[in-house]
């Protein structure tokens, strides 16, 4: 079975025809040609698929693309504002945030809906005082971004990034 579609992704209105049981990530790169976000393992344990979906971060390998017609999309390539970089992505490039790069679109989406979550008041496992504002010191932000792996280990210039773009 098929089903036309239409997502805004990046600011731009998007068509296509998808059989209904096409991942969002398919749909993306496959049918769009919107490679930012990278295809790790297809099983939403590395993260290196994670869009924002209206605002919230999701792993698009996990969620149908025919569950989200009329959705809006943004991926790591449409954070930024001209020429100008999203506040994350800057904080990466100043710490080093990433060797290959594979794992940093999703690295991205998720720190900057993850610090949006934080301000909002979102608890994570690691919150001891769930009605007090979210600090996000070390341990908040690892186990905030547990979802996103890196198979080169840059993890320690990805955590000081998000730090960084914290403002912790
Ligand atoms: Fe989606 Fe790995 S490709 S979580
Ligand atoms: Fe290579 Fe993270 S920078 S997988």
């Amino acid at each position: 079975m098929h089903a036309d579609i239409e997502i805004e992704v990046d600011g731009e209105v998007r068509s296509t025809t998808v059989d209904t049981r096409t991942t969002l990530l398919d749909a993306l790169r496959d049918r769009l040609g919107v490679t930012a976000p990278k295809k790790g393992c297809d099983h939403g344990q590395c993260g290196a698929c994670t869009v924002l979906l209206h605002g919230r971060r999701v792993l698009s390998c996990l969620t149908l693309a025919v569950a989200h017609d009329g959705a809006v999309v943004t991926t790591a390539a449409g954070v930024a504002v001209g020429d100008a970089l999203h506040p994350v992505q800057e904080a990466f490039v100043d710490h080093d945030g990433f060797q290959c790069g594979f794992c940093t679109p999703g690295q991205i989406c998720s720190a900057i809906a993850m610090l949006e979550e934080a301000a909002a008041g979102h608890p994570s496992h690691v919150t001891d005082d769930l009605v007090a504002p979210v600090t996000l010191d070390d341990d908040e932000i690892r186990e905030r971004m547990s979802g996103n792996l890196c198979r080169c280990g840059a993890y320690v210039n990805i955590l000081a990034a998000v730090r960084s773009a914290a403002g912790t």
